[in-house]
């Protein structure tokens, strides 16, 4: 607080007109929740948040490390900064983010990026105010090294982005070790917050009026494992779900290993919660899968998603796969299409192997060329197109519910159903951020059409 009060005097000595601010999401939606949080923060302080860079006083990167590619993007976007900062010195830049977690990548910011003001990781957003002032009063770059640190701060300033969707951090880090992720160095040890801070936060939203609310954490099956009050994620879904309200829960990611009979039963018997779960499978062959150190085999996969099938009707899942995992063979990619046939995921989110610098897999040798492993991608997302085709088809003629998102100015909407598919319908009312009664009637490219029943 008392930073706050000194930059607040600082910012008001050198600008007259109120100060703006930009801040980008890199990464995940963790990633997106932790900006919302560092909005929330500078807008207490004075700023007004805009989306250009352009015209920011103050433009903060957060960023991601997760593929090779998302950093050499992110660090092509930092590199346009320089001729920015040029134009308007007042400008301060800070990088923060998963990325910045890893010291290699602080040495190359210092070295390469000699304009970047300020740097800092992923837990301790707290101490951006001071390295605010500090910055302008002793005119010095504040780059912290990757800083170690697993304690929570509840009550954090926070400026959401949407109007009826709102996602709630419910834990933070990770204990598993796939051996391909960084996720687990970046973002430290796994920690729980509190149900009662986690219900406080669910209950504004819906007081608020929010309708779609997202839970998150790394592994949120394991959620409550380091808290000293016996709760587990079925429970913590449960006692969510006694908040009166018309709301959806979605949550991610669930890890095969962790998720259980209990939280399907859950699902089972509270509608307000997502009828799609996401359940990232990495792969669809055991011994790839113990490579990752994923922990679970195919025919354990395959149990909960038939055990979860037999319980919740219009059950459907989501996943993440990786093609390419070192020393996978051209066989061991099959059985990932055939997995992808046999379980027919509403939504797969594919991407080809990076290795990350400290982890195991890292040092894995790997012999399969990166042309090889994009053929294997694009005919895996060929036939996932197939089936996500399949599954619109098998809406026409169904009466759904949707969370209306968007009004376009010729009477158009769109709105989402719980498994994230797209539906346009027209009407002459405004139901922007409502649930609204739709009666499927076709197909246009990857929506759906509908007319509004109510
Ligand atoms: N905690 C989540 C995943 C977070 S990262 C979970 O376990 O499901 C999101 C996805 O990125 C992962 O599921 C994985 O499919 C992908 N991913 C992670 N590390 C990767 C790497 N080194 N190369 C390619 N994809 C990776
Ligand atoms: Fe990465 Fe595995 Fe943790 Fe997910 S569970 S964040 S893939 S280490
Ligand atoms: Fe998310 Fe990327 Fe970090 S996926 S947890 S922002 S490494």
């Amino acid at each position: 607080m008392n930073y706050i009060e000194k930059i607040r005097n600082i910012l008001q000595d050198r600008f007259t007109e109120t100060p703006k601010a930009n801040v980008v999401t890199f990464g995940c939606a963790q990633n997106e929740n932790d900006s919302e949080k560092i909005r929330g923060l500078l807008s207490h302080i004075g700023y007004s948040i805009t989306d250009s860079i352009e015209s920011s006083d103050m433009v903060v990167y957060n960023t991601c490390a997760i593929r090779e590619n998302a950093e050499l993007k992110i660090f092509g976007n930092i590199g346009k900064l320089k001729a920015l900062k040029a134009a308007n010195p007042n400008m301060i830049v800070a990088v923060c983010g998963c990325m910045v977690m890893q010291q290699h990548i602080v040495d190359k910011i210092k070295k390469s990026y000699p304009f970047v003001d300020i740097v800092f990781g992923v837990n301790n957003l707290e101490v951006l105010p001071q390295l605010m002032c500090d910055r302008y009063t002793q005119d010095k770059k504040q780059i912290l090294s990757p800083i170690d640190k697993t304690d929570i701060v509840e009550d954090f300033p926070i400026l959401r982005s949407g109007k009826s969707k709102a996602s709630i951090s419910i834990m933070f880090g990770c204990d598993n070790f796939c051996s391909y992720c960084i996720v687990p160095y970046v973002r430290g040890r796994e920690r729980s917050r509190k149900p009662q801070d986690i219900m406080a936060e669910f209950r504004q939203l819906i007081a608020d009026g929010y309708k779609d609310i997202t839970l998150l954490g790394q592994n949120v099956n394991s959620y409550g494992k380091n808290l000293e009050e016996k709760i587990d994620f079925a429970d913590l879904l449960q006692m969510l779900c006694t908040v009166p309200g018309e709301y959806v829960i979605h949550f991610m990611s669930s890890h095969p290993k962790d998720i259980n009979k209990k939280v399907i039963d859950v699902i089972r018997d509270n509608p307000q919660i997502s009828r799609q779960i996401h359940l990232p499978v990495q792969a669809g062959n055991d011994r790839v899968l113990k490579e990752m150190n994923r922990r679970y085999t195919i025919g354990q996969y395959m149990d909960i998603i038939n055990y979860a099938r037999q319980q919740i009707e219009d059950v459907s899942f989501s996943s993440d796969i990786i093609v390419g995992f070192p020393g996978e063979t051209y066989e061991e990619y099959l059985d990932t299409e055939k997995l992808v046939k046999d379980v027919r995921f509403t939504q797969l989110f594919t991407y080809i192997y990076s290795p990350r610098t400290g982890t195991k897999a890292a040092d894995m040798e790997d012999n399969i060329s990166y042309k090889e492993k994009t053929v294997w991608l694009n005919r895996l997302i060929k036939i996932q197109q197939n089936i996500v085709f399949e599954h619109l088809n098998s809406y026409i003629g169904k009466t759904v519910t949707a969370l209306v998102e968007e009004k376009y100015e010729d009477g158009s909407y769109t709105a989402r159903l719980s498994n994230t598919f797209v539906v346009k319908f027209n009407s002459d009312s405004d139901f922007t951020d409502q649930f609204v009664k739709l009666k499927i009637t076709g197909k246009k490219g990857t929506s759906l059409t509908a007319e509004l029943l109510k």
